[in-house]
């Protein structure tokens, strides 16, 4: 789906995920978002924080499970996914049960690693599965931190992160050195097994990759094209994201 606008277009996810949410309240059952980070989703947080505070939205009965942390850093680190999830969503939320939010610990230990992730992908079944998983794309076709040749099999592990990814995200580390150099990630399997599937990617920077994910062959050379054998996946972009298509 094309928007010309991202705004337009991150109210439509905002519409869904909070559409989702009350469907699943209105049964009494609880409802389990994946959610993303970087730039990407911001102003679809930005829309949920508005409709809860509006009234309009509770988020007694949410679950979340994030993609992804960078491993090395603690949970008050700026850079921390812990962190923008508190900035973007959590903090403003009044409602949620805190316990319901699962996010991968970056600060763990190597020797505990393994045991962390396996120990997530339970947390995610006892859960009942992802109801609805939002991503972003990176540069290369990852999503979560899958980088290219991740394998469609793969589940939450310990990943190695790309030098393109590393490089995008030097700004915020004030430099590339800082970047740390392995993160935490739900594998492909684990976000082919969510239910629904949005992918978001805006501006030009993300035309080519974006193209490659939807039109091009499905290889863990582009780990976003995997989406394309997921029977209810849908990728949003704006103008300038389509351009490649
Ligand atoms: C990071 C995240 C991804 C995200 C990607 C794109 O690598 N781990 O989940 O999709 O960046 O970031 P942005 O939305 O800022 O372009």
């Amino acid at each position: 789906n094309v928007y010309s606008d991202a705004d337009e277009l991150s109210y439509k996810v905002a519409l869904e995920i909070a559409g989702t949410i009350r469907s699943h309240a209105s049964k009494g059952q609880n409802c389990v978002l994946g959610l993303a980070t970087g730039s990407t989703p911001t102003p679809v947080y930005r829309e949920l924080v508005k409709m809860h505070k509006d009234g309009k939205l509770s988020f007694k009965n949410v679950v979340t499970f994030n993609l992804d942390e960078y491993y090395g850093l603690h949970q008050d680190d700026l850079q921390s996914y812990h962190k923008y999830m508190a900035v973007h969503l959590f903090d403003h939320i009044t409602d949620m049960d805190y316990s319901n939010i699962h996010i991968p610990n970056g600060s763990i230990s190597e020797g505990e690693v393994q045991r962390h992730c396996k120990e997530y992908e339970y947390a995610i079944k006892a859960a009942g599965g992802i109801d609805l998983q939002l991503l972003g794309l990176g540069r290369m076709g990852h999503i979560g931190f899958n980088e290219q040749g991740t394998s469609r099999d793969s589940r939450t592990h310990m990943v190695y992160l790309d030098r393109v990814t590393r490089l995008d995200a030097a700004s915020d580390f004030f430099g590339e050195q800082h970047v740390p150099r392995r993160a935490l990630t739900m594998g492909i399997s684990t976000i082919l097994s969510a239910r629904r599937v949005l992918l978001m990617a805006f501006g030009e920077n993300k035309a080519d990759i974006a193209a490659r994910s939807v039109e091009g062959p499905v290889s863990s050379q582009v780990p976003a094209s995997f989406l394309q054998e997921h029977p209810n996946a849908t990728v949003l972009l704006d103008t300038a994201a389509s351009s490649g298509l």
